[in-house]
């Protein structure tokens, strides 16, 4: 029995195609579930701990591996004795390039469709070492503890080249312009230099942020069994389709014969992807013949994934008195390696962020030895907004002028680079509603003057954004049942943002079932498609696909239908779903449920699969998510520690989908922009390379006593030109918030801080 009104259909505005394509055809359609609160679907199995993780999957046979890093930046193994090792209670292979099988280089995420190795560089093959931290052993045992303890047997001695692993040093052999995803990282409008040295008021100051490792809740792992000629990976990943594909080519097998299974992930933030880790477990799998667990100690997660690159960037902003840009320059130079492509594009979010008469932005890149760095959450724009956000405030200053006021003085009317209309930009309300949330009013004029105590309390804000997207290549599969259940099939990750749920909500919605009808199938590379969670990107890049597929169903009905039914005639675009059937889409008389149309056709499932659209949206408008946050800090006059008191993030994202996880997830990210602000920094030893705290008790993150109230509004607001009206939450959380702090201690103290993280030292 179907139950409850799910969607409402009603005409569809002849205004709404428009050039470029409307992804979403029913997007004027008022709708049931969107827009609600619903809890998370895999919460009560995550609480009752029976959602099974990678390292939780029981083979029988199994094999537990442990690693040993290398302790070298750069150079060759010399000498390496496994015989201890080898002769340890338990072991079952000890693998060093001596007897590794061989493999292909896997290919670096952006270089092809499907690629996503984190680097090129070949796994175990000869005796180099690259970075330090590699591995250059595995221990396979019966058991962690007996594979843990061999690996601390094995004796390698290296022989060092010369390596470059200061900053500094970097520095001085030469920088090279940056690019991302093998777009150049420059933008030149006017002459920014000679309009800044003419500005009547002006800002230039050099920011700084620091390496940052990835510290999802669940360490890396995979359980990998072969069987023949396929391998199996029950893994954490952000990529299932992509990784399955580049683990193909690293083995030399055909893309089907290698299966991903992700149906959980303990956290991404874009560090759940191929390392070494998979690679080397699948390897050594084939050598024994016999399944491998392989689980990262937190330590091993710092040796051999890696994190944000390190960043220094000048902001320089030329004003006319009454605030007026008249020049916005963004440049720097960030750390990375010669053999991956992620370098932290901090330019991406100021090229859309404000208006100016000239700009000059750019990214540069210099070659250390040491870890391949990666994306992490809202890669650039965290950073980037850091640098610019502080650097308008301190314009602010210099003008005497409130820092919103300026601002909303500099909003672009278009995108100041491309010239392309926005599609859906309310960021202004974001900061009218955030402003009189937060009572802006009561910021102190002058900075320093609050004083409670020992506390000196102050107001800083920033605005925080990131890109939408839309990536190709997703898809669906539905599979409808005569009694009006639905099994809706996306090759998507669940990594506790509440995928999963916004999948059913979508897909409840789009067939006119209620959510409980719906059951969501993901995490696996078999299910057609390819869909990454990253960038933002996967709630659109399912919802288009459901959308797609959707039609594809309603099409299929109708044939089924016939001419015996009352839809008899009518087009796909003429009918949408409601209430467990197909309806006319202006005239609900003429409708007929599943059960209906399936029984006449004497069928007890209707399966179809289909592509999203392209996102052709993408080329017809800059498309952004936007925010305005609002911090308050206490800083303790004594101690110069720093305290957070209240946060306020005021969002305009398009459409909110699911209230409850959406807030979640912008909350989420303000913390980890809390730690950005006041604790992350990776302790990188400029002697040799090694990362010198690599533990949650070294490498500080915020825990709860650091959180203050969060605060979370938007504007709800749909983007006509994107699936379901929204814009991606995931990432755009992180950015401002370093700001907003710096803005804030800055309103508290005086003290300028343009070297996170902000620690008390700084203070003092
Ligand atoms: Mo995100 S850094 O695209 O997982």
């Amino acid at each position: 029995v179907v139950q409850g009104v799910m969607s409402k259909l009603v005409p569809l505005a002849p205004d709404s195609w428009i050039p470029g394509g409307t992804p979403d055809p029913l997007i004027r359609h008022q709708h049931g579930l969107i827009g609600t609160e619903v809890s998370r679907l895999d919460g009560p199995l995550k609480v009752r701990g029976a959602a099974r993780f990678a390292a939780e999957v029981p083979l029988d046979n199994l094999t537990y591996a442990a690693l040993v890093f290398s302790t070298i930046a750069r150079g060759r193994i010399a000498t390496l004795d496994t015989t201890a090792a080898e002769a340890a209670p338990g072991v079952v292979l000890v693998m060093t390039h001596r007897n590794a099988l061989q493999m292909n280089a896997p290919a670096m995420f952006g270089t092809s469709a499907t690629a996503c190795g984190a680097s090129n560089l070949p796994v175990m093959q000869d005796d180099q070492v690259h970075w330090n931290g590699q591995p250059v052993a595995l221990v396979l045992a019966e058991t962690q503890e007996q594979a843990d303890h061999a690996a601390s047997l094995i004796a390698v001695g290296y022989a060092a080249d010369p390596s470059v692993t200061a900053f500094a040093h970097a520095k001085a052999q030469g920088t090279k312009p940056g690019l991302f995803m093998g777009q150049p990282l420059q933008n030149i409008v006017g002459d920014a230099e000679a309009t800044l040295a003419k500005a009547p008021h002006k800002v230039d100051q050099t920011y700084r942020t620091p390496r940052h490792n990835h510290n999802a809740i669940e360490p890396h792992a995979a359980t990998i069994a072969w069987d023949g000629d396929t391998l199996l990976l029950h893994d954490a990943t952000q990529m299932v389709s992509s990784h399955a594909a580049t683990v193909a080519d690293i083995f030399g097998l055909q893309a089907d014969q290698v299966r991903v299974i992700s149906p959980y992930v303990g956290g991404g933030f874009g560090s759940k992807a191929l390392w070494d880790h998979q690679i080397l477990g699948a390897a050594a799998a084939r050598l024994v013949g016999r399944p491998v667990r392989i689980a990262l100690s937190r330590e091993g997660v710092y040796r051999i994934v890696g994190g944000r690159t390190l960043t220094e960037q000048r902001v320089a902003l030329g004003a006319e008195p009454d605030g007026r840009f008249t020049a916005l320059i963004h440049d720097g130079t960030v750390a990375m390696t010669p053999h991956n492509n992620m370098p932290e594009p901090f330019i991406l979010g100021t090229r859309s962020g404000y208006a100016a008469d000239s700009f000059k932005l750019s990214v540069d890149t210099v070659t250390m030895n040491m870890m391949a760095n990666t994306f992490m959450r809202a890669p650039g724009e965290s950073v980037g907004t850091f640098a610019l956000e502080s650097a308008i405030d301190e314009l602010a200053d210099e003008l005497g002028m409130d820092p919103i006021a300026l601002r909303i003085r500099n909003e672009p009317t278009k995108d100041p680079l491309s010239g392309l209309p926005f599609s859906s930009r309310h960021l202004v309300a974001a900061w009218r509603a955030g402003a009189e949330r937060f009572g802006w009013d009561a910021r102190p004029a002058v900075p320093g003057s609050r004083r409670e105590g020992e506390w000196l309390v102050g107001m800083g804000c920033a605005a925080a954004t990131y890109p939408y997207y839309r990536m190709p290549g997703a898809a669906a599969r539905i599979t409808l049942t005569r009694d009006g259940e639905a099994l809706i099939e996306v090759a998507a990750h669940e990594m506790g943002m509440g995928t999963t749920t916004t999948t059913a909500m979508i897909a409840a919605e789009r067939l006119g079932l209620p959510i409980d009808r719906i059951m969501v199938r993901y995490g696996d590379s078999i299910i057609p498609g390819a869909i990454m969670a990253g960038g933002s990107q996967q709630t659109a890049a399912i919802g288009a696909a459901v959308i797609a597929a959707h039609r594809a169903l309603v099409a299929e009905l109708l044939k089924l239908a016939g001419n015996d039914s009352p839809l008899a005639g009518l087009s796909p675009d003429e009918v949408g779903s409601e209430d467990g059937g197909l309806t006319r889409i202006d005239d609900a008389t003429r409708r007929e449920s599943y059960a209906s149309i399936l029984g006449r056709a004497q069928r007890d499932t209707v399966v179809v699969a289909e592509q999203a659209s392209p996102p052709l949206e993408q080329m017809h408008w800059s498309m952004h998510s936007y925010g305005a946050m609002f911090c308050e800090a206490r800083v303790n006059a004594v101690t110069g520690e720093t305290r957070i008191a209240r946060f306020l993030g005021s969002f305009d994202t398009g459409r909110i989908l699911n209230h409850k996880t959406a807030r979640s997830q912008f909350r989420g990210g303000i913390i980890m922009g809390l730690g950005m602000a006041l604790m992350e920094e990776t302790q990188f030893d400029e002697r040799n390379g090694r990362i010198m705290n690599p533990s949650l008790a070294e490498y500080h993150m915020p825990v709860h006593a650091d959180v203050p109230d969060i605060d979370v509004i938007w504007t709800d607001i749909a983007d006509p030109h994107t699936p379901m009206g929204a814009h991606g939450i995931g990432e755009i959380g992180i950015t401002g918030v370093a700001a907003a702090v710096a803005n804030a201690v800055h309103n508290a103290t005086g003290r300028r801080v343009r070297d996170l993280p902000i620690t008390l030292d700084k203070l003092l």
